[in-house]
């Protein structure tokens, strides 16, 4: 009798604790979508950048108006960086690429 009840009461366990699991699945997948979501900072899409980093200071017609080669626009985004552009290296090098295409 007292075998019987411990067999319950661990199969209620079982039950119980794939319950919780479960529920504790489903409310997991509610934060990578979040941080998915929170990513907008890290865009590396060179027209995206110039939009949203390169119009603090002045407009963007400062920069159609300027041609310059690869070298040229590289230490351009530098100099900018050095007055207060927001741009981490790898975003300065996917923004230097589209300046040497787009106005070279
Ligand atoms: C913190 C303010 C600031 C930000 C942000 C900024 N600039 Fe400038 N930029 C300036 C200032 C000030 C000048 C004028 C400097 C001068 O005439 O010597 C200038 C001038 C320029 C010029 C004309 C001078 C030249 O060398 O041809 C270009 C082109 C330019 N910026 C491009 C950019 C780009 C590309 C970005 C984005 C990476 C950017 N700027 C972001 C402040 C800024």
């Amino acid at each position: 009798m007292i075998r019987r009840t411990t067999f319950t009461i661990v199969i209620l366990t079982l039950l119980v604790s794939v319950f919780i699991s479960a529920c504790g699945g489903s409310t997991g997948e509610v934060s990578p979508t979040t941080e998915v979501n929170a990513g907008p900072e890290t865009t590396l899409d060179g027209k995206a950048l110039l939009e949203q980093r390169c119009t603090a200071c002045h407009t963007l017609e400062r920069i159609e108006r300027a041609s310059k080669s690869a070298a040229g626009w590289g230490l351009n985004v530098r100099e900018m960086v050095g007055k207060g552009a927001e741009l981490n290296a790898s975003e300065q090098e996917v923004l230097i690429e589209y300046l040497s295409i787009t106005y070279p």
